[in-house]
């Protein structure tokens, strides 16, 4: 079959399977299985070799069980950086990428600033920090053994200089930081049902399901920051006034709400008095 012939057959396929970006999706799996880019696909008009339309086929019979895009693919862009990703980790999503931004903002002017990244996960933070302001000392924590060899793979994989520690929160950490992010679990337990096949079905639950990290975090934060140092935080959508003034009544000052590329109130950090 010719490349345009797979993509419409594909394309079909994943619209009946309810994918809700068929098009594209068939495009980034069939670009993937070619070896290509996506825009490569259409200067190339003719015939895939048999394997490589095999290697298709199965791809996107995967993403029409509504496997995520990104697992499929084994990787996923997060701002300069190309992850590996899998079911042991949550796939970065682009609200995190305003985190980080606000992060650099929040460590302008710090040179050699340590960083505290709780939750790595699939050590997209902690990376993206590492690679954007190179001067940092970026420490990394998470529970799950299993995300933890996630973020080693990439960060040896990209060559940059990530502490990787195993244990809940805090553990053994005394800082004092110049910045503490995280982006703790926040779905609440009665709020999976609603969520995507794609989340619900296969991303780690560990990485969804919110048991307090957020509170907890605030608080533990605090006394391990240097004065005037940071913390930021992803918060689901509609709790970023509740995590404000919690963070105002621990004793943050210049608490802020940051928003996403949708406008939605995604991001608050404040600073230890200083
Ligand atoms: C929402 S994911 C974020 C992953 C990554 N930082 C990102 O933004 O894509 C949350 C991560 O926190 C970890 N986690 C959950 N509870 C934790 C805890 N109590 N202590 C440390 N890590 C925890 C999970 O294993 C998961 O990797």
């Amino acid at each position: 079959m010719t490349v345009r012939d797979l993509l419409v057959a594909a394309t079909e396929e994943l619209e009946r399977a309810g994918v809700p970006s068929p098009r594209v999706d068939a495009e980034w799996l069939l670009a993937h299985a070619l070896g290509v880019s996506r825009t490569e696909l259409y200067a190339d008009g003719n015939e895939a070799p048999p394997q490589r339309e095999r290697l298709f086929r199965e791809l996107v019979a995967r993403r029409a069980g509504r496997e995520p895009l990104a697992y499929v693919l084994g990787e996923w862009g997060f701002r300069r950086l190309t992850l590996q990703v899998d079911p042991r980790v949550l796939i970065p999503r682009p609200e995190t990428e305003v985190l980080v931004e606000r992060c650099l903002e929040l460590l302008a002017g710090r040179s050699e600033p340590t960083v505290l990244d709780i939750g790595v996960g699939s050590g997209a933070i902690a990376l993206a920090i590492a690679d954007e302001h190179p001067g940092a000392t970026v420490v990394a924590t998470d529970s799950s053994t299993d995300a933890l060899a996630v973020a080693r793979q990439n960060a040896d994989r990209l060559g940059l200089p990530v502490e990787l520690v195993e244990g809940p929160l805090f553990a053994g950490l005394q800082g004092p930081f110049d910045l503490v992010v995280a982006n703790p679990p926040y779905v609440a337990p009665d709020e999976m049902d609603a969520l995507p096949p794609e989340v619900a079905e296969h991303e780690p639950r560990s990485a969804l399901i919110e048991s307090g990290q957020t509170e907890e975090i605030a608080d533990q934060a605090l006394p391990r920051l240097v004065p005037g140092g940071s913390l930021a935080l992803e918060v689901a959508d509609g709790k970023a006034d509740d995590v404000a003034d919690l963070m105002r009544s621990l004793g943050y000052e210049e608490v802020a709400i940051g928003k996403d590329l949708a406008q939605r109130e995604r991001v608050v950090d404040g600073r230890a008095p200083r």
